[in-house]
């Protein structure tokens, strides 16, 4: 709590204010009579884990290169890659620095006219406190605040050590993190002069670069479509779908103009629905696309899979082939469908399902004969 007392923070006031909040609810009464309770300390203290850029809320410790490798290969490279040079599940986080720049604290291909074929993590960070903050809060992906700060600091002092910025026989502590700062790559690289933090005290304007206000009477209730792109344009830059990261909310709309996709048949969804209702399809005939196309868009599996080509999980098609021929497919699917799983296909796991038994049931039976289109 220290750490947010005497300033608003980063934030503009709205997080340190919460915080404030909490300290002071140990000793006032609770406000709001049969709401909640005040938090206590220790939830406080756990929740409290900003570390800033002057390295305020940074616990103290130490890890080595050496100790950070194994981190590193033992929760880390399957997604980000041995030298965190992947560009499967993120951007790169190592790779298009250069000494000179670890001189100037200035990325040289970052600048204006320079032509930078892609932008890795240490390439923009400027802040050694945001890594070790990301990393401690965020990371691993499956397993978020799973590391104790000795291996942050060690997990660190490796990914430094693959940029090039510390040595091999290097260890990060509390206590020499800030000298370490100054060596990296992009610490004058941060700018505050588009104030996307508004703000005298960083150093911006007050103007915000988005400009908006919310509306709060006699509003427009339903959403108006003022403008479209033309059909002809859709796909002047290719498939945008393809080219988001299939993680996160975004997708990106499908702008190719033909490509074949999991059919949506609204019709046949409440046909479906219905089906269902009355005890599943009839054993009969291979369900096709279309039988099972409203139960898929429905649970939102489409989210993470195509007919034919692998977004965060496997094609559907992929997945019919794997298991083809294989008695117990149906019944196996359909489990794998509700529990979920991990590592049969890569590293990124699929989170549990909360589809109805008789429609996992549905969508395996249509997969383990074939995924008919
Ligand atoms: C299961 C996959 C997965 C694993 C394992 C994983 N990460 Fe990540 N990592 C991601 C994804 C996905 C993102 C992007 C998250 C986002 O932007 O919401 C990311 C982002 C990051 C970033 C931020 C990069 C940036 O420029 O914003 C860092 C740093 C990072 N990971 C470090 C690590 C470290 C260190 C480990 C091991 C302790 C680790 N990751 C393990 C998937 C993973
Ligand atoms: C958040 C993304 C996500 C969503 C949503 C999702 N899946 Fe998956 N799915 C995955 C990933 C990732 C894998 C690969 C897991 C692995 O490697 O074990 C996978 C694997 C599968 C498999 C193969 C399992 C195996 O053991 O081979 C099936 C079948 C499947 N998903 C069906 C579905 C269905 C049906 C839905 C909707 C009810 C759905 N998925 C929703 C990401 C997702």
């Amino acid at each position: 709590m220290s750490s947010s007392r005497n300033s608003r923070g980063l934030w503009g006031g709205g997080l340190a204010l919460v915080l404030l909040a909490a300290s002071a609810g140990a000793l006032a009464q609770n406000r709001f009579d049969g709401v909640g309770r005040t938090a206590t300390p220790a939830e406080v203290k756990a929740w409290d884990i900003d570390v800033r850029p002057d390295f305020k809320g940074l616990p103290p410790g130490q890890g080595s290169v050496r100790r950070g490798e194994q981190v590193w290969e033992g929760q880390c490279a399957s997604c980000h890659g041995t030298f965190g040079e992947s560009n499967d599940v993120f951007m790169p986080l190592v790779g298009s620095t250069t000494a000179k720049d670890i001189e100037t604290g200035h990325v040289a291909s970052l600048m204006p006219g320079a032509n930078a074929p892609a932008r890795t993590t240490l390439m923009k960070v400027s802040q050694l406190s945001t890594l070790w903050d990301y990393i401690r809060r965020a990371m691993p992906w499956t397993a978020p605040k799973s590391l104790v700060p000795d291996d942050v600091y060690a997990v660190l002092a490796y990914l430094l050590n693959l940029g090039n910025i510390v040595p091999a026989d290097f260890t990060l502590s509390d206590r020499n993190i800030r000298e370490t700062q100054q060596k990296l790559p992009n610490r004058n690289g941060m700018t505050t002069a588009h104030a996307l933090w508004p703000g005298p005290e960083l150093g911006g304007t007050t103007r915000p670069d988005v400009q908006g206000s919310s509306c709060m009477r006699d509003c427009r209730a339903e959403a108006h479509v003022a403008s479209l792109i033309p059909a002809y344009a859709r796909n002047a830059h290719g498939n945008l779908a393809d080219q988001n990261r299939p993680l996160g909310p975004t997708r990106g709309a499908d702008t190719a103009p033909a490509k074949p996709k999991v059919a949506v048949a609204p019709a046949s969804s409440a046909q479906d629905a219905t089906k269902n209702a009355a005890g599943g399809v009839s054993a009969g005939s291979a369900p096709k696309a279309a039988d099972v196309a409203g139960v898929l868009q429905s649970n939102v599996c489409v989210a993470c899979h195509a007919m034919d080509s692998k977004l965060v999980g496997p094609a559907f098609q992929d997945i019919a082939r794997r298991y083809q021929g294989q008695a117990d497919a149906a019944t196996y699917l359909a489990g794998k469908i509700r529990s979920g799983g991990q590592g049969t296909w890569g590293a990124i796991p699929m989170p549990p399902q909360s589809i109805s038994e008789a429609d996992a049931q549905r969508v395996a039976r249509w997969l383990a004969t074939g995924a008919a289109p």
